[in-house]
């Protein structure tokens, strides 16, 4: 099974974070590809894949202007995603204390409430930090990736 890494972006850290994500994904022999939400309905869930949502925050807790389409989609059409398995980084800022990663937030919500299945806890990054989002995402994408191994997800 392959993974399939959405990317939600305003001024580019997710597209870092996905390469990222990509680069440690290939490395371990797995088919991945990284695809920008702007050319995406919410067909793009209909694929035997696992799914990796790589999501900002913009304006007062909002998704990313080139992620709204896919986000209002989903939204309105309300497609059964029950056989979606997918895992989250969210970016954002703790400067933007009342919508701390909502970006991402939003994604989780609409796709559980669908019926997808969210593998692992959600990666958030806080751009105060001083880390940098690539590293924080190295870090993670290993161990949820194997965890959707022990979950059957994709084979061992
Ligand atoms: C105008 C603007 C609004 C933002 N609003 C939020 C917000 O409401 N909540 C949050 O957690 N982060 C917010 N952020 C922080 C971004 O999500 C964060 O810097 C992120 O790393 C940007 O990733 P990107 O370059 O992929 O878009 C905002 C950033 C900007 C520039």
């Amino acid at each position: 099974m392959s993974v399939r890494i959405l990317v939600g972006t305003t001024t580019g850290n997710t597209q870092y974070v996905a390469e990222e994500a990509l680069f440690n994904l290939e490395q371990q022999g797995v088919k991945a590809a990284i695809l920008q939400m702007d050319e995406l309905d919410a067909t793009v869930f209909e694929a035997d894949a696992l799914y990796l949502i790589c999501m900002s925050t913009y304006g007062y807790g909002d998704v990313p202007a080139n992620s709204k389409k896919l986000y209002e989609s989903l939204v309105k059409d309300r497609p059964d995603l029950s056989a979606v398995r997918y895992g989250l980084i969210s970016l954002g800022d703790t400067s933007h204390a009342q919508t701390y990663c909502f970006g991402g937030r939003r994604f989780d919500q609409i796709l559980t409430k669908l019926g997808a299945t969210r593998i692992g806890d959600v990666l958030t990054h806080d751009a105060s930090s001083g880390v940098m989002p690539e590293e924080a995402a190295a870090a993670w994408v290993g161990p949820w990736f194997e965890q959707a191994k022990t979950l059957g997800v994709v084979s061992a």
